[in-house]
C-alpha cells in the first residue's frame, strides 16, 4: 500500500501536531501537509509541505483547501483545529467531489451540536444520558430561568461561551453580581452547574466509523493548566467508557470524537463534546491508542475502524524547542508555503534537542 499523502489542518496547536505525531508514528512515510492560519505556526517545520490557509470562516477557505489538495495530490484531510470542524462537515461533499481527498469529519448536525454546548446538553438530557444543567442567558437580573437555576442548583455556577475552546473565557461565580458580570463580558454565555472538582476530570476518546459503529474508547484522567492537558493518567473505567458511548450514539456522531465529564455523585456527567481529535491525541498514541492511524486505515484503506488497546500509565506534557533557519522562517512569511517535495535541501538546517531523543516520535 502506498504511503498516504495526509493535510493536517491547525499545526500551530496542539491538537494538529498531536495528529502529526500519532501520524508518523504509525506512517513514517506518511507524506503531511501542515495546515494553519497562522503564518508563524511552528508545525508546518515537522511535515513534508506546510500551507498557510485563511481562517475557517473566511470566503476565500474553500477554494484554498481546494488548491492546497490539488497541488499535492492529498488523499485525507483530518482536522486539527477547533473552527473548521463545523465548516469542513458543510464543505465535505463539495471538497470530495472537486478534490477526490477525504475528509475525516462527522455530519453536520452531529458537529454543529457538540459546537454548541447548550445544544450538546438539551440532546444529552433528551437521550437520558447525564447532562450539565444548562441555560442561556445575557440577562441574568431579568432572566426568570436564571434566578429557578440558581435556587435550584446554587452556587457555585461555571460561566463560559457556549461554543469555545482552549478554557478562553471560561469563569466560576459565586454570587449575582459576578453572574451578571460574567455573563455580560460574553457574547453568547452559557450558565452551567459546577460539576465535581478539579481532581474528578477525565477525558475520553471515542471513535465510531462512517456508520457511527464505536470501535474504541480510551479514558484519562487529567490536569489542566490554561486550557491544556498536562497529566494525563490512562486507566481503565467502564463506567466512564459506557457513558461516553452512549453520547456519542446520542449525538449521530462518527469519526475521531471526545467527551470530557467530571464524576459526580450522579456518576460521569458531559459538560463538553468536541467532534474532532482533541488534545490528547498524542499522548493516547504514545500509549498505543492510535485513533490517527485507524482513521486512515478505515477512510482511506476501508479496513474496518479498530484501535487500541491502551497501556495504562501516566502522559505528562512538557516543552520543546526547535530552531528554524532564517530564510525558511521568512519564506513561509512572504509565500505561505513552506515547500515540499520539490525542494530536497527542505527542512536543513531545522534543529531540535528533544529530552527524549531526538526523533523518537517519529
Ligand atoms: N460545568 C462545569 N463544571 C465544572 N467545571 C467545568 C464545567 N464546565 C467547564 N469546566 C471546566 O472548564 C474547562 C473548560 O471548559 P470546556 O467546557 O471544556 O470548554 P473548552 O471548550 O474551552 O474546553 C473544563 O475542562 C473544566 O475544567
Ligand atoms: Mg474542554
Amino acid at each position: 500500500m502506498s504511503a498516504p499523502r495526509v493535510m493536517v489542518t491547525g499545526v500551530g496547536s496542539n491538537i494538529g501536531q498531536g495528529i502529526v505525531k500519532a501520524l508518523y508514528l504509525a506512517y513514517p512515510d506518511a507524506y503531511v501537509v501542515g495546515a494553519d492560519a497562522d503564518r508563524n505556526a511552528v508545525g508546518f517545520f515537522a511535515c513534508n509541505a506546510g500551507m498557510v490557509l485563511p481562517l475557517a470562516g473566511d470566503v476565500q477557505y474553500p477554494d484554498a483547501v481546494a488548491r492546497a489538495l490539488g497541488d499535492h495530490s492529498v488523499d485525507l484531510v483530518l482536522i486539527g483545529s477547533h473552527a473548521e470542524a463545523p465548516r469542513m462537515a458543510r464543505l465535505r461533499e463539495e471538497l470530495e467531489q472537486r478534490t477526490g481527498a477525504v475528509i475525516a469529519v462527522g455530519p453536520v448536525d452531529a458537529v454543529d451540536a457538540c459546537i454548541d454546548k447548550y445544544r450538546t446538553a438539551q440532546r444529552l438530557r433528551a437521550a437520558g444520558c447525564h447532562y450539565a444543567r444548562s441555560i442561556v442567558s445575557s440577562s441574568p437580573r431579568l432572566s426568570h430561568q436564571v434566578v429557578q437555576l440558581v435556587e435550584q442548583i446554587g452556587f457555585p455556577l461555571v460561566v463560559k461561551p457556549r461554543s469555545g475552546q482552549g478554557s478562553r473565557g471560561v469563569g466560576i461565580v459565586r454570587t449575582m453580581d459576578q453572574l451578571e458580570r460574567a455573563t455580560a463580558a460574553l457574547a453568547e454565555p452559557l450558565i452551567q452547574e459546577y460539576l465535581g472538582d478539579e481532581d474528578s476530570e477525565y477525558t475520553t476518546a471515542v471513535l465510531a466509523d462512517r456508520a457511527g459503529t464505536i470501535a474504541g474508547t480510551v479514558t484519562m484522567r487529567r490536569q489542566l493548566v490554561a486550557g491544556t492537558t498536562v497529566v494525563a493518567e490512562i486507566g481503565d473505567h467502564p463506567e466512564i467508557a459506557a457513558e461516553c458511548r452512549r453520547v456519542i450514539r446520542a449525538l449521530g456522531l462518527c469519526g475521531p470524537g471526545n467527551v470530557q465529564m467530571r464524576m459526580t455523585e450522579r456518576g460521569p456527567v458531559t459538560f463538553e463534546v468536541n467532534p474532532r481529535f482533541s488534545g490528547t491525541t498524542a499522548m493516547r498514541a504514545l500509549a498505543g491508542w492510535n485513533d490517527v492511524a485507524a482513521v486512515v486505515g478505515h477512510y482511506l484503506h476501508g479496513e474496518p475502524m479498530q484501535v487500541g488497546p491502551a497501556r495504562p500509565g501516566r502522559v505528562t506534557r512538557f516543552y520543546d524547542e526547535v530552531f528554524v533557519p532564517a530564510d525558511e522562517v521568512a519564506e513561509i512569511a512572504a509565500t505561505g508555503r513552506w515547500p515540499g517535495e520539490s525542494r530536497p535541501e527542505r527542512g536543513s538546517g531545522i534543529d531540535s534537542l528533544s529530552l527524549f531523543g531526538p526523533g523518537r516520535a517519529r
